[in-house]
């Protein structure tokens, strides 16, 4: 048996004729760039999170960025990031000329502590981006306490958290704004770059809209300088197409994490845990193990395919070596790097797919 660590193309197959018509629809359009199908997708995004304004952008990294500008977030400042992240979640806080000053995460939850953050905060602190790694959301409601007494801005990361709760609450409305990316693999994936900004607050989504689309508020009429950061209409036909499917989706994973956890609970392998009336979507189903190299290798000679997300913590990457960041100061991080191991997870899996990655794992 080969297993892969996740497996679009079975997806596209599960609901091919929807996909395929969305596709055909656009072309026969010719709704590349901007138009209704843009407009519907952004519509139908707001609808499912349950917020205002849904601008639909390039990709999940330019939607960070772009709401640090229309926060005025500029050189001088900083801005809280988790030490372990994809990279994307610092980049761009760089981009726009600010500092990111990492903070180490939670034992066991792999998101930024709380109880960490307060310390890091100086006078030039502006905001704080936590990122709801793997699909576990991070303690927004305590992160949004933290802020508020601090004025500070929060932009949730919500890149790998489609659809994640807390106490019934969806992600990506707990801060003053959220970013999402809509990479082909994520929980909800476009058939290329694709991510998207949310917020309730209606100035922040003039502005970030206009960012986007060139400083443009109606044709010609540029306010300002910004950028191309627009969602292709293909891309929005595909998204549009799929978000129905997004809830079937996540139970689906959330049951293959539950397989996993029944299959390996007796190991010495440290399993994801969830937070008490959390919802986990399982972007990612990520285990602990000491042995990590050679457990990577038995699985891949007996077909898995497995991912490390990410072998190298954000504090310790050669870009930001010059902060000098030292192991003692991210603990948790310096200690997961070595350890975490993302298994196959997708949808689609089958029951026996999950036992035998199971099944290789324990051999
Ligand atoms: C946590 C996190 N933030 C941001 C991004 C950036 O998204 P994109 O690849 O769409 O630019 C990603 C994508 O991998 C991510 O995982």
């Amino acid at each position: 048996m080969t297993i892969p660590f996740a497996d679009l193309y079975a997806q596209y197959l599960s609901i091919k004729s929807e996909i395929d018509t969305a596709i055909e629809t656009t072309i026969k359009n010719s709704a590349y760039i901007g138009g209704e199908v843009v407009k519907n997708f952004e519509n139908a995004f707001a609808d499912y999170i349950g917020i205002e304004h849904v601008i639909a952008c390039a990709n999940g990294t330019d939607s960070i960025e772009i709401l640090l500008k229309a926060f005025g977030i500029k050189e001088g400042d900083e801005v809280i990031v988790p030490a372990i992240s994809w990279i994307s979640t610092s980049e761009a806080v760089s981009a726009v000329g600010a500092t990111p000053v990492f903070v180490d995460i939670e034992k066991d939850f792999f998101t930024i502590d709380v109880n960490l953050i307060e310390q890091a905060i100086t006078k030039k602190t502006k905001a704080i981006i936590p990122v709801h790694l793997y699909g576990h959301p991070a303690d927004i409601p305590v992160i949004m306490k933290i802020a508020s007494k601090n004025n500070l801005i929060v932009i949730e990361d919500c890149a790998q958290s489609h659809g994640a709760k807390i106490n019934g609450q969806i992600v990506g409305t707990f801060g003053h704004a959220s970013s999402f990316s809509f990479y082909p693999g994520k929980n909800l994936g476009a058939y290329g770059d694709a991510g998207c900004m949310a917020t309730n607050d209606a100035a922040i989504a003039e502005t970030v809209r206009m960012i986007a689309n060139h400083g443009q508020k109606g044709k010609h009429n540029h306010l300002m300088e910004g950028r191309n950061s627009r969602l292709d209409g293909l891309h929005a036909a595909v998204l549009l197409a799929k978000l129905p499917h997004l809830e079937k989706w996540t139970e689906a994973r959330i049951k293959n994490a539950s397989s996993y956890h029944n299959l390996l609970q007796k190991s010495d392998i440290e399993l994801p845990l969830i937070k008490d009336n959390y919802r986990h979507v399982f972007h990612l189903y990520v285990v602990r193990v000491a042995d990590r190299k050679s457990i990577q290798k038995k699985l891949s000679s007996a077909g898995i395919e497995t991912a490390i997300h990410y072998p190298t913590a954000l504090p310790f990457l050669p870009c930001y070596a010059e902060k000098k960041n030292s192991h003692s100061d991210f603990p948790v991080a310096y200690l997961y790097q070595d350890k975490i191991l993302s298994l196959p997870m997708f949808p689609e899996m089958s029951n026996e797919q999950i036992e035998y990655v199971s099944k290789s794992l324990l051999s």
